[in-house]
């Protein structure tokens, strides 16, 4: 079914380290950057405004103190124009054909901070706030109190524009400190009221600007409110939540101040079942609603999530009733957004930039048509109790062949208490319907290691009071009776070891039976980037280490008899770097692993780079011929089967996701999926593919 809904089309990354004239810059797949422009300079794209023609998008970047301008003419390929230095109140011309972003007015002396300005739709008014706060972390209230100034800007030359109000907004009813408003965050209806919010003291301020008067005050019920008007009669508010754990989502009032729509936690709860739950900022903000941008054309309001970097969509055509349509995956932290009537987009700029922890300060354009969501490409289903699964950073993917249509995948360290997702993949998003907790129910695990090569400490470390576990489960094999399951060991051989790479037999009920460990003289060599993958085949379970151990050249396959119970290894020749990331040394390593039958298997490469800098997406097939005939420490060849780099970039019109975990093979078809690190200096983007059939 087609249904009309939001797509996004691009991602412009807001690098400032070159000039802005020299052409798009996406992901990483078209390698249109260059390689000059891809510094680590620091850029902080904010808040983002379009022009009224529709054709650019011009955000602040507060890191360079700095307006920048992108053409959006065709939205799916925004190009960079340039970059003005800012400040103070500036009036940016953008019609001087021979000079098209000259600062004509460069100061006015305003008399306080100014936070924010907005214009009113019939550009009659801009209206300031000056919110006076003085320290960031003082006790309110504080002196001097903010105010709004209203400048009438009706006539064509600037220089002519006057103040006509200056609203003091001390002593209203509604406030917990009336002597010190901290005006935040305004916005203007069509009959030039302006809404106030009032972020400290969880207030709402209705300021008619024609009379320069205040309408209403009242009090909001939560903090740090940025608001839109949903016509002239409602306007919606997003709650980033208090340190209570109250409201954290949106609220729509009418113009009486009366809420008439209240998100509780319903938006949060629609996070999680996207996985783009962070689940250590549970007991403060959560997901941390930001922004909300309202598209009266199509009667949408965009819930921004700074946080889970998330844009939730309702329709709110009957805004005491929203509906939620659909999500939206973003760059990391959305800040600011508009939306762009004229070729029906969404802009969204977000602010974090650290290019070693691989995140860049981007703009994200959506456009809205008649297709159905791109994103997301899994979910999860709800639980008993009414809420959904909480999932987020999964790892290996593996099938068996005697069930259709389903998936098995683990989550990583990211998570205590290891659990094991099946995940139905009969329709579009694919759906995990279970989540079954690993246990060491009969001590099997409690009683290892046999060897001194791990601790008793470090042991108990991961098993609970409850005999759950705390794997950092990256690689799962599923087979008639239950799963194999790889748990990469931490830290290097030696003082530093955390824990050892081992193998965990669990059967259909999460029961650990078995527990196996590698050889000693190859624990003696262990770095901290172990097992990744395992698949099965026969008697042989096959493991891939990440990068190589010891002083060896390459990681190593092992190969586990299980009968025998003897291990061999071979040797993987892994590709070399391709882009040296300033900042966090530049590395490839293996991922998972999938048994395709025949003594073949493929295996996922990648680098350790994601967005710009990310080269290395690929999906090579060793054949390692009769698994009982493989000489122990032979080197295998690789042939190339899928560059998956475009899938995972150009295709999604994101920044190229980095951690391609996952990879399954299922009726013949190839499955991968990435690791949102649960969050963890991560957009938290999910995906999984399926890539079709092997390509002969
Ligand atoms: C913006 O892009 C359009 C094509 O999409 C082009 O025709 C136009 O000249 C560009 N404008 C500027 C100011 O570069
Ligand atoms: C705003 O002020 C104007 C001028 O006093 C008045 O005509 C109009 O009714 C006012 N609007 C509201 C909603 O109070
Ligand atoms: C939010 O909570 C209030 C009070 O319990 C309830 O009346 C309202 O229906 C809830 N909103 C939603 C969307 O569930
Ligand atoms: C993956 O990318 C390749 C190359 O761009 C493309 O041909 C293929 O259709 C893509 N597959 C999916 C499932 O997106």
């Amino acid at each position: 079914m087609k249904i009309s809904s939001l797509t996004r089309i691009a991602i412009y990354f807001s690098v400032v380290g070159c000039s802005l004239g020299s052409g798009r810059r996406l992901g990483s797949a078209e390698k249109l950057i260059e390689p000059t422009c891809n510094t680590a300079t620091k850029t902080l794209a904010e808040i983002v405004a379009v022009t009224d023609d529709g054709k650019t998008a011009v955000f602040t970047d507060s890191a360079m103190f700095a307006l920048g301008f992108v053409n959006i003419t065709n939205p799916s390929a925004p190009v960079g124009l340039k970059k003005t230095p800012a400040g103070y109140l500036s009036v940016v011309n953008m019609e001087d054909p021979a000079n098209p972003f000259e600062i004509l007015a460069a100061r006015k002396d305003l008399g306080g901070q100014p936070d924010s300005i907005f214009v009113s739709p019939d550009k009659k008014y801009a209206a300031v706030v000056i919110e006076n706060r003085r320290e960031e972390d003082g006790q309110l209230p504080l002196s001097p109190p903010g105010f709004i100034l209203i400048y009438d800007i009706s006539a064509d030359d600037p220089s002519t524009w006057t103040l006509k109000w200056n609203v003091p907004l001390t002593g209203l009813p509604g406030l917990r400190f009336d002597t010190d408003p901290e005006p935040e965050y305004a916005s203007f209806n069509a009959n030039n009221i302006l809404v106030v919010s009032l972020q400290e003291n969880n207030a709402i301020v209705l300021i008619n600007a024609t009379d320069g008067k205040v309408i209403q005050s009242y009090h909001a019920g939560a903090v740090n409110l940025k608001n839109a008007w949903i016509g002239t009669t409602h306007f919606a508010t997003a709650n980033e939540g208090d340190y209570d754990g109250g409201s954290r989502g949106f609220t729509i009032f009418n113009t009486d101040g009366n809420v008439v729509y209240e998100s509780n936690m319903s938006a949060e709860h629609l996070v999680t079942k996207f996985g783009h739950y962070d689940d250590a900022r549970s007991t403060k903000k959560g997901a941390e609603f930001e922004s909300v941008v309202y598209a009266s054309d199509i009667q949408m309001l965009f819930v921004l999530s700074e946080r889970s970097s998330v844009i939730m969509v309702y329709d709110v055509a009957v805004p005491s009733a929203p509906k939620f349509h659909q999500v939206l995956p973003t760059c990391v932290a959305p800040e600011g957004g508009a939306y762009n009537k004229i070729t029906q987009t969404l802009v969204v700029a977000c602010e974090v930039d650290d290019r070693s922890k691989k995140i860049r300060s981007s703009i994200a354009i959506y456009k809205y048509g008649s297709k159905s969501p791109l994103y997301p490409s899994i979910q999860s289903a709800l639980q008993p109790s009414g809420l959904p699964i909480p999932w987020s950073a999964l790892s290996g993917l593996s099938a068996k062949k005697s069930v259709k249509n389903t998936l098995y995948s683990i989550e990583d360290s990211a998570y205590k208490s290891s659990r094991i997702f099946t995940i139905d993949v009969s329709s579009t998003p694919a759906i995990i319907t279970n989540a079954l907790v690993i246990k060491d129910t009969n001590d099997v695990f409690k009683q290892f290691p046999p060897t001194s090569d791990f601790i008793a400490t470090e042991l108990a470390n991961m098993i609970n009071a409850d005999k759950t576990v705390n794997l950092d489960s990256e690689g799962i094999s599923a087979h008639e009776g239950g799963f194999w399951i790889v748990s990469e060991g931490g830290g290097d051989a030696g003082a530093s070891l955390t824990s050892l790479n081992l193998l965990f037999k669990v059967n259909l009920m999460g029961v650990i039976e078995e527990v196996v460990s590698l050889p000693s003289a190859v624990n003696a060599m262990q770095k901290s980037f172990g097992f990744e993958g395992v698949t099965q085949e026969g008697d042989f379970l096959i493991v891939a280490f990440q990068r190589a151990w010891g002083s060896e050249d390459n990681p190593r396959l092992g190969l586990y008899n299980v009968v025998t119970k003897i291990w061999k290894f071979v040797y993987y020749p892994l590709d070399a770097p391709e882009t040296q990331n300033v900042g966090s040394g530049s590395w490839v390593g293996l991922s998972d692993i999938v048994s395709v039958g025949g003594g073949k298997v493929l295996v996922v490469e990648r680098d350790n780079q994601g967005g710009p800098d990310a080269a290395i997406k690929r999906i090579y097939l060793v054949s390692l011929g009769k698994l009982n005939a493989v000489v122990d420490l032979s080197t295998v060849t690789k042939q190339l089967v899928r560059d998956v780099l475009p899938n995972v970039s150009t295709a999604i019109a994101g920044l190229a996701l980095e951690k391609i975990e996952g990879i399954a093979y299922l009726d013949g078809n190839i499955w991968i999926n990435n690791d949102n690190d649960g969050l963890k200096d991560n957009s938290g983007e999910s995906r999984l593919i399926n890539l079709g059939k092997i390509p002969n």
